[in-house]
């Protein structure tokens, strides 16, 4: 009995090696080897539609960034061609070369759909950006609709890790710590990240974007 019991753990071995170290690749974490930068609000300020008070579209409680803006708002200046925004935007950490990493934790609620919720922002002519996360019917999206990243994606938090090797002009994006794209950039020498919400072609009257946790990073 015994032999046969040693004996079949023998002919699982390797099997059980071979699975442990795809779980050991599986687990590896987007911000190894990156480290934190200091984050406050010095480092972002919010932008919003220009005619009303911040806490109009924009609330900080408990730790939670809630931003939201109406398809029919005012762009961010009087004189902008672009279309309504609340966004955080990182200004404290404007980069032209570096990898550097943005991780948040967002929530989107259902309804809110043809918006931007996170960008890496600056590329060059004719591109303004470089990456842009969108939710679409209760998907996120690279860019247009048709590129989906995830489906489900409402009135749940999602972890979100973006990485942006700028010499490589590669970006990386994690979803709840699983790697689920990689995309090329799209040059530019000026970029930061922001996130909030950012009215696209086909928006919901309403659009909303939690987030939490932001952190900003950086391989050194
Ligand atoms: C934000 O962090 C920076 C760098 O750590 C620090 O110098 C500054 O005093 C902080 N500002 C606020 C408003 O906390
Ligand atoms: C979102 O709301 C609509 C309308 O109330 C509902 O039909 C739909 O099932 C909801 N979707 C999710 C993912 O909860
Ligand atoms: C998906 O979202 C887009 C943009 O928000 C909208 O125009 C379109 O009608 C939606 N499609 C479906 C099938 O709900
Ligand atoms: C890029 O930004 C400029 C200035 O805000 C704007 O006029 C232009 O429409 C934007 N281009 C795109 C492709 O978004």
């Amino acid at each position: 009995m015994a032999i046969s019991y040693h004996l079949i753990f023998l002919f699982f071995l390797p099997f059980l090696l071979y699975t442990s170290q795809l779980v050991i690749v599986y687990s590896i974490d987007p911000t190894d080897g990156f480290v934190e930068l200091p984050f406050n609000t010095s480092f972002y300020h919010i932008q919003k539609p220009h005619d009303l008070p911040v806490d109009q579209r924009y609330s900080f409680v408990d730790g939670v960034h809630k931003l939201w803006v109406y398809s029919t708002d005012n762009p961010l200046s009087r004189n902008s061609p672009t279309m309504p925004r609340t966004e955080i935007m990182i200004q404290g950490y404007i980069y032209s070369s570096g990898v550097w990493q943005f991780e948040g934790y967002g929530f989107v609620p259902n309804g809110t759909s043809g918006v931007c919720i996170m960008q890496v922002f600056g590329a060059s002519l004719p591109h303004n950006t470089t990456l842009m996360l969108r939710v679409y019917n209760g998907s996120l999206a690279y860019f247009e609709q048709a590129n989906v990243l995830v489906h489900n994606i409402y009135d749940r938090w999602f972890r979100v890790n973006v990485i942006h090797e700028v010499a490589a002009s590669k970006l990386k994006v994690y979803i709840d710590g699983v790697f689920t794209f990689e995309a090329a950039g799209r040059g530019g020498n000026s970029h930061y990240f922001k996130c909030g919400v950012y009215s696209q072609a086909g928006d919901s009257y309403y659009m909303e974007s939690r987030w939490k946790g932001i952190k900003v990073l950086k391989q050194m």
